[in-house]
């Protein structure tokens, strides 16, 4: 049978009466666009998080974009971000004509290093996107120091980490936005695209709110160039069903993280790192290993699920090949991309299927 990296259908199974009845009065209630169901699950997402206003976009992606957007990016200006993340974190900043500038990572945490922020700010900078990579937060406070010093605006890409928190303050809430991913493999996943912008400034939620419907307040006057990026009401009444979930899910995950330290404990597998500072909901638990490619076949062979996140770091794919950077230029990010193996975690996998993961990783290292 083999032990998959996500198995949504367990998660499916332990829910179904609840997600089956959502669904069911989300269709005989025909309100599909915004709309009530909308409303409020934008409501217990800002509660839960602990934000001023959540505003529901069709994915991640546009939550990123349309933040930017909201926040004052556009052409001209310059966004400092990681490159070792998901395309979907850069994209965003070329889809508002600005112009992305990468930031090597911090070897143990993954996530933005402040000093490689320091190097890259230009007087052309205009924000910062930290990336809460595999859903462990960056270390924010250094981030917003500088920030604060340059008047720059911080745009957390918090697609990975829903529910992390970080000195006590939910990740998505301590820069300017923070935005979601519903994405269906993400910890608190939707049955399709969607995504969320949650921010404390009251003039970013009501710009969002704007954007995401074709640049309009009020039907058929169009105040600026805008899109139809709306949270599917479907997928709201669906996602309220799993927010009641999402902390009990997220402790889940810790604990089997907590399990698979165990098992790496005294071996040449490198753990993920969790500070103190921080509470990490490992929407990927994802280790260093030297001699991955060898790992990596003894998985195939007994059908575990594995994946690498990310390959290639951003700096060197081929769609920035004009932004001219080259092979050494990050080194940190590079060589996470030859070293780092994600595994399967999520709150239903069994004790027994972790003791064949971890035995099946450590008979590649020896
Ligand atoms: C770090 C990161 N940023 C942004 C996104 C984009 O989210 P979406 O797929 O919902 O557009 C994703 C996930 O896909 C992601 O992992």
């Amino acid at each position: 049978m083999g032990i998959p990296l996500l198995d949504l259908k367990r998660q499916y199974q332990s829910i179904k009466p609840e997600m089956d009845a959502a669904a069911l009065s989300l269709l005989e209630g025909c309100s599909f666009i915004l709309g009530p169901a909308v409303e409020a699950f934008e409501t217990s997402v800002a509660r839960l998080l602990g934000a001023e206003h959540a505003v529901g976009v069709a994915s991640g992606t546009d939550a990123l974009t349309l933040a930017l957007r909201a926040a004052g990016v556009g052409p001209g200006n310059e966004v400092v971000t990681t490159p070792f993340t998901f395309i979907a974190t850069s994209e965003c900043i070329t889809a508002v004509g600005a112009r992305p500038v990468f930031a090597d990572v911090d070897a143990a945490s993954f996530n933005i290093s402040s000093s490689g922020i320091e190097e890259a700010i230009t007087p052309r900078t205009k924000a910062i996107i930290p990336v809460h990579l595999y859903g462990l937060p960056a270390a924010m406070d250094a981030i917003l120091a500088i920030a604060d010093a340059h008047g720059l605006k911080v745009v957390e890409d918090t697609a990975q980490a829903f529910g992390a928190s970080y000195k006590g303050k939910r990740a998505g809430t301590l820069g300017d936005a923070g935005c979601i991913s519903f994405f269906p493999s993400k910890n608190l996943g939707g049955c399709g695209d969607g995504g969320m912008v949650v921010t404390n400034d009251d003039g970013i939620a009501k710009q969002v709110r704007i954007l995401r419907q074709h640049g309009s307040r009020v039907k058929y006057h169009h105040e600026t160039h805008g899109y139809n990026s709306r949270l599917d009401a479907l997928q709201a009444a669906l996602l309220q069903v799993k927010l009641g979930y999402i902390d009990e899910w997220n402790e889940g995950r810790r604990r089997k993280a907590r399990r698979y330290n165990e098992l790496f404990s005294d071996s040449p597998v490198v753990t993920p790192q969790e500070s103190e500072d921080c509470v990490h909901v490992y929407h990927q638990y994802t280790i260093r290993v030297a001699q991955r490619e060898r790992v990596i076949e003894k998985l195939r062979n007994e059908g575990i699920g594995h994946a690498i996140y990310y390959p290639i770091p951003l700096h060197l794919q081929h769609a920035y090949a004009e932004l001219g950077y080259s092979e050494g230029d990050f080194p940190v990010s590079e060589a996470a991309c030859r070293e780092v193996l994600s595994l399967p975690i999520f709150p239903e996998l069994t004790d027994e299927e972790q003791v064949t993961v971890a035995t099946t990783i450590l008979e590649g290292v020896d």
